[in-house]
């Protein structure tokens, strides 16, 4: 039996002390070559793998779905102990674990890499991959021959930037079984389009074409919209507008369906300027994993992010 014990949601104090039981290795059961010992310690402890199904749930039942960033196995654990329940392993590894001054170089090879290392880590985490750029810009087919490596590397999700204009894909990789999240509001891959780091959606044409945005790639059968450095009043305009997808706000304040913070910066370990919607956990949190449970605790309260983190 390998199980560990981690209680990622409630759990009665009777299914506690079988599971301790279980775990000190008295009860060890083969069947068809299936550990039963694992298997009721997997369900004991509730850390079945999460599903698209949970996120709707979760979407549905105003409960704040966590996400974080994550580049490899052993953080993977880390986070899926700590109950984060998105793992994306985004392109941002250019910035923070690289040391780019953009995504821009990260490549589909580097994030397939990662993608399957962090696989390696979880046990019930939801793994997004983020597309790099130049991974789906050509249209549809490159985008599902790209998300097809992502996908076997053991992702379940792949995230793509961009608005409406990518309607197009995401439908086309969703109709063969490709679930996505989209990314819109400040997205880092055009960069030097958009003049640097900053606000987006700020003028009402600008917030108009946003919430057009993220109806259109709603439409197009996105499960989920990464909305970064948007107003927190359009964020939240936005998200009551969805009907099915989950809006994860990174900058896009706490009325969003769910939040994501880039690993390094939530753990004060990234040297680089830390944007105003990031918080540092680790003073609160004492060490890493208590960090991750802080953020946690605080997305799902609804306390993070503050004022201080929104726009
Ligand atoms: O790559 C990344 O870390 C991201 C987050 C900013 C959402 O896309």
């Amino acid at each position: 039996m390998s199980g560990r014990l981690t209680w990622h949601r409630p759990v009665s104090l009777w299914r506690r002390a079988v599971a301790v039981v279980i775990a000190a290795g008295t009860w060890q059961v083969q069947a068809h070559g299936i550990d039963l010992g694992d298997a009721l310690l997997a369900y004991l402890t509730d850390t079945k793998p999460l599903r698209l199904g949970d996120f709707a749930r979760m979407r549905a039942a105003g409960e704040k779905i966590t996400m974080l960033t994550c580049y490899d196995s052993s953080f993977a654990s880390v986070l899926d102990e700590a109950g984060v329940e998105m793992l994306l392993v985004g392109d941002s590894m250019g910035n923070v674990v690289q040391g780019h001054s953009s995504t821009l170089p990260v490549t589909v090879e580097q994030m397939e890499y990662h993608t399957a290392c962090v696989v390696r880590g979880v046990r019930r985490a939801f793994v997004v991959a983020d597309m790099p750029f130049g991974s789906y810009h050509e249209g549809p087919e490159q985008a599902m021959r790209n998300a097809a490596r992502f996908l076997k590397a053991g992702a379940h999700m792949i995230k793509l930037e961009g608005g409406a204009y990518t309607a197009g894909i995401v439908r086309f990789l969703v109709e063969r079984g490709v679930p996505v999240c989209a990314h819109i509001g400040l997205t880092p891959q055009a960069v030097h389009q958009l003049g640097g780091y900053r606000v987006q959606g700020k003028l009402d044409a600008a917030a108009q074409t946003l919430k057009a945005d993220a109806l259109a790639l709603e439409q197009a059968g996105a499960s989920a919209a990464v909305l970064e450095m948007v107003p927190a009043a359009l964020a939240a305009e936005i998200t009551s507008a969805t009907s099915t997808m989950a809006t994860i706000g990174i900058g896009g304040g706490v009325d969003c369906h769910g939040q994501v913070l880039v690993l390094y910066d939530m753990i004060g370990v990234y040297p680089g300027k830390k944007p105003r919607f990031s918080k540092d956990f680790m003073p609160e949190g004492g060490s890493i994993a208590g960090a991750v449970a802080a953020y946690v605790a605080a997305v799902k309260a609804k306390t993070f992010p503050g004022a201080e983190q929104s726009y």
